[in-house]
Formats: structure tokens, C-alpha cells, sequence
């Protein structure tokens, strides 16, 4: 078989980073609190940690050693571990659902990009009738949306062929400890404001009388979309991983940096909130109209640090998304570059083409298309919801199966123990969660929605 010369990443530092850029993004910081929300608040939350911990860990090493053992695109990984068998499917799953994200991902991260521009200008709204119409106006709205879509989709594509190594790994490494940073100083500014322990209270004190069989699967939903898992975007990126990786180290660590960064987002975004009285469940809009009261009202005596935290926080935040969309590109880019035997750059524009056509009508469906509906929802809610509930779940299930029945366990072995170096009883635990664990509770999620059990 044919082997590319691939790129890798430098250093270990890199490796985790650009990893972890991949998992921290808008699913941390948008999608999140509004799922958070919309699902009754703190037991959600405790849900979403279990889950994060129980499944998505494993998930992620399962993917992690399919990746890098195959050392090849997420379709060809599966190919050639699967021969002709129906696993096969897995790795085209991957690519498919990559895509359908990248384009509604785009059209959020493309609001983003307006609220930076206009955070820039000054002309950020503070007062809170008027933040919550001017999402209403903007979004509803045809050509600045769509341009905005198309251009954060034509930006991830100018990183992606730039090469994996100078594109990812620089923007991550800088990325990330500054939007900790940030996250820190509007926790504080939020909880300051006037009424804000009740959002707190919301977010902290859970009431399990709200748990009803969707929340389960919104946030199993929830816990494969912010870890990337599922899309076989880990199995691509884990393709560029070196040999001394500690794979399950990696995937923990990942895992808890974006859990404590979702939370940090909730504990921004609950207590403004409820300060300034947006509904919690105000759905996708959540972020949009409530942190701009922040910078308003917490920073109403010093409008001009308020004036450079908003500036920073998008700007951090259209960076986060960044780092999101071009491992969901990657995917798309390595599969058509390898598959179809095109230069990489020609791989990249059949992702962007795609890419943007379903962004187009996702952002067309807050506006002019909002009225077409798919099962009661609007083209984004419904490919957000398809792919979170759906397909994420799906290839995370599948994955785990093919890494914990069907792979040779010699494989797993060498890969889990980095080729046995590394204690085995992570091997033993990580076999029996995706053998049983994984398989189990996703199953019984899937029938508990259908009522049959
Ligand atoms: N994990 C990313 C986020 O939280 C979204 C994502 C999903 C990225 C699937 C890649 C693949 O924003």
C-alpha cells in the first residue's frame, strides 16, 4: 500500500494543543450553556461531566487508536483496518458528518465575526432590549450573514492548506491560556452584577426532577459534540501523532480542559443572564444576547476596559471556533487529498465548496428559509441537532465496537501501552469500558428517546 509522506506535528506540546484546540470551541462556549439552559441547568451539567468522563474518554482513545495506527485519512484508517467488511463505514460517516458541522459551525462562527467587527467600531449595543433585537435583526438578515459564513469557512481553508504543523499548532498554543485568562476576568464581571447568585444558583444546584429521557441524550449529544468525538476528526488528527504520545493521558487531559472551559463559560453567561433577565432557555441566540449587557453594565464605570474585553473576548472566541473548523476541514481535506489522489490544496477547496452551500442555507434559515422546516426545526437546529444527537452518537458507538470487538487485540495492545511501555492494567480498563460501557449506555440512551425502554 501507498504511503504518503505525512505531515506531523512538532511537539508534544503541539500534539495536545492543537488537539485539545479541536475540542475547545464554540461547542464549549456557545452551545453549551444554551444546552445547559434549555435542559434545566445543573443536573444537565452533572450528566454531561459523567458522560464526558464514563464514554467520552474511552471514545476518544478508541479513535485515537484507530488513527494512529492506520497513519492515514479517517476513511482509508478504516478501510484499511476493516478490509471489505461493513465497518468500512465508519470512516465515511466521519467525513460525511464533519462536513454538515463545519457548515452550520460556520454560520455561528460567522456571528461572531460580526460582533467582533462591530465590538471593534464601538457599536456594540449595552442596553438590553436593544442587544437582544440586534441579534434578532442581524441574524434574520440575507448577505452579511452569508458573507460572514462563506468568509470564516474560506479563512479555515487558507489555515488547512498551509500545512498541519505551522496552521494548527501555532494558532493553538496561543489561543488557549489567554481565553482562560479571559474567561476568568467576565466570570467575576458577571457575578458582580445585580441578581446574579440566582444564575448561579441555576447553574450549581441541580433539580432532578428535570431529567427527562431527551436530556440524556442532549447531553450525550452535548459530550460528543464539545469533545469532537465521533467525527473521526481525533482519528485524523491521533494520524500525526508520534510514536511516544500517551494516548489515554492525552485524551484526559483534553477532556478536562474542555469540561472546565464549558463550565467557566456557564458560570460567565448564567449569572448576566439572570441578572439582566434573558430567558435561560432562550436557545442558540443565548450568548448573543447576553453577554453584550456584560460588557455594558459591568464595565459601565470604565467603558474602556469594557470596550477592550469585548474586543478580545470575540476576537478569542472567532479563534476558538478556528481552531474548531479546521480540524473538522482537516478531515474532509486528508480524505479527498488521499482518496481522490488531488494536491491538497485541491482537496481542500471540494470541502470548502461543500461546506459553504450548507452553510448558506443554514444561515438563510434564520432569515428568508425560516419557515421551512425539517421535524419542527429550522435547517441550523436541525443539522445541529442531527449530528449531535445522531450522528456523533452513532460514530462514537460504532467506533468503539470496531476498536473493542473487531480490531486484533495486538493492535489495541500496542497502541493503548505504546507498544508496551506503558502500564496495561489502561488497557484492560479501556477494553472493558468499549466493550460494555460505551456500547451499553449509548444503546440504552438511543431506545429510552424511542420510549422502548
Ligand atoms: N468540539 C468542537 C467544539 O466544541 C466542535 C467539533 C465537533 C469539532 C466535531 C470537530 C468535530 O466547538
Amino acid at each position: 500500500m501507498q504511503h504518503h509522506q505525512r505531515a506531523n506535528f512538532g511537539s508534544r506540546l503541539g500534539i495536545v494543543l492543537a488537539t485539545a484546540g479541536s475540542a475547545v470551541g464554540l461547542g464549549n462556549i456557545w452551545r453549551f450553556p444554551y444546552m445547559t439552559g434549555q435542559n434545566g441547568g445543573a443536573a444537565f451539567i452533572l450528566l454531561y461531566i459523567l458522560f464526558v468522563f464514563l464514554l467520552g474518554i474511552p471514545g476518544m482513545v478508541a479513535e485515537f487508536v484507530v488513527g494512529r495506527s492506520a497513519q492515514s485519512n479517517a476513511a482509508r484508517a478504516y478501510n484499511r483496518m476493516a478490509g471489505r467488511t461493513p465497518w468500512r463505514v465508519i470512516g465515511y460517516l466521519g467525513v460525511f458528518t464533519s462536513m454538515i458541522i463545519l457548515g452550520f459551525y460556520a454560520v455561528v462562527a460567522g456571528w461572531c465575526m460580526q460582533y467582533l467587527t462591530v465590538a471593534l467600531t464601538g457599536g456594540l449595543e449595552t442596553d438590553a432590549t436593544q442587544v437582544a433585537n440586534y441579534f434578532k435583526d442581524y441574524s434574520s438578515g440575507t448577505w452579511v450573514p452569508i458573507l460572514w459564513t462563506i468568509g470564516f469557512i474560506v479563512i479555515t481553508h487558507l489555515v488547512v492548506v498551509r500545512g498541519v504543523r505551522n496552521g494548527i499548532e501555532k494558532a493553538s498554543k496561543l489561543l488557549m491560556p489567554l481565553l482562560l485568562l479571559l474567561l476568568v476576568l467576565l466570570i467575576v464581571a458577571s457575578c458582580m452584577l445585580p441578581g446574579a447568585m440566582r444564575g448561579v444558583e441555576f447553574f450549581l444546584k441541580p433539580d432532578f426532577s428535570q431529567l427527562t429521557p431527551n436530556v440524556l441524550l442532549e447531553a450525550l449529544g452535548q459530550a460528543f459534540f464539545s469533545l469532537s468525538l465521533g467525527t473521526a476528526c481525533l482519528c485524523t488528527y491521533a494520524s500525526y501523532f508520534g510514536r511516544n504520545t500517551n494516548l489515554t493521558n492525552s485524551a484526559f487531559q483534553i477532556a478536562m480542559l474542555d469540561t472546565i472551559v464549558a463550565v467557566m463559560a456557564g458560570l460567565m453567561i448564567f449569572p448576566a443572564a439572570f441578572s439582566v433577565g434573558v430567558n435561560p432557555d432562550s436557545g442558540p441566540s443565548l450568548i448573543f444576547i447576553t453577554l453584550p449587557n456584560v460588557f455594558g453594565a459591568a464595565f459601565s464605570s470604565a467603558p474602556a476596559v469594557g470596550y477592550i474585553v469585548s474586543v478580545l473576548f470575540y476576537f478569542l472566541l472567532a479563534l476558538a471556533a478556528l481552531t474548531s473548523t479546521i480540524s473538522m476541514h482537516e478531515i474532509g481535506t486528508a480524505f479527498f487529498h488521499e482518496e481522490l489522489k488531488v494536491s491538497r490544496g485541491k482537496g481542500a477547496i471540494i470541502v470548502t465548496v461543500i461546506c459553504c452551500i450548507i452553510g448558506i442555507f443554514c444561515s438563510l434559515s434564520n432569515g428568508s428559509l425560516s419557515d421551512v422546516k425539517l421535524l419542527g426545526m429550522n435547517l441550523l437546529d436541525f443539522c445541529d441537532s442531527l449530528t449531535a444527537q445522531v450522528l456523533l452518537p452513532l460514530g462514537a458507538l460504532l467506533t468503539c465496537l470496531f476498536v473493542g470487538w473487531y480490531i486484533p487485540k495486538q493492535v489495541v495492545k500496542d497502541q493503548v501501552t505504546n507498544w508496551g511501555t506503558l502500564p496495561s492494567w489502561r488497557l484492560k480498563v479501556f477494553l472493558f469500558a468499549v466493550r460494555f460501557i460505551c456500547p451499553l449506555c449509548i444503546i440504552s440512551i438511543f431506545l429510552h428517546q424511542f420510549g422502548i425502554i
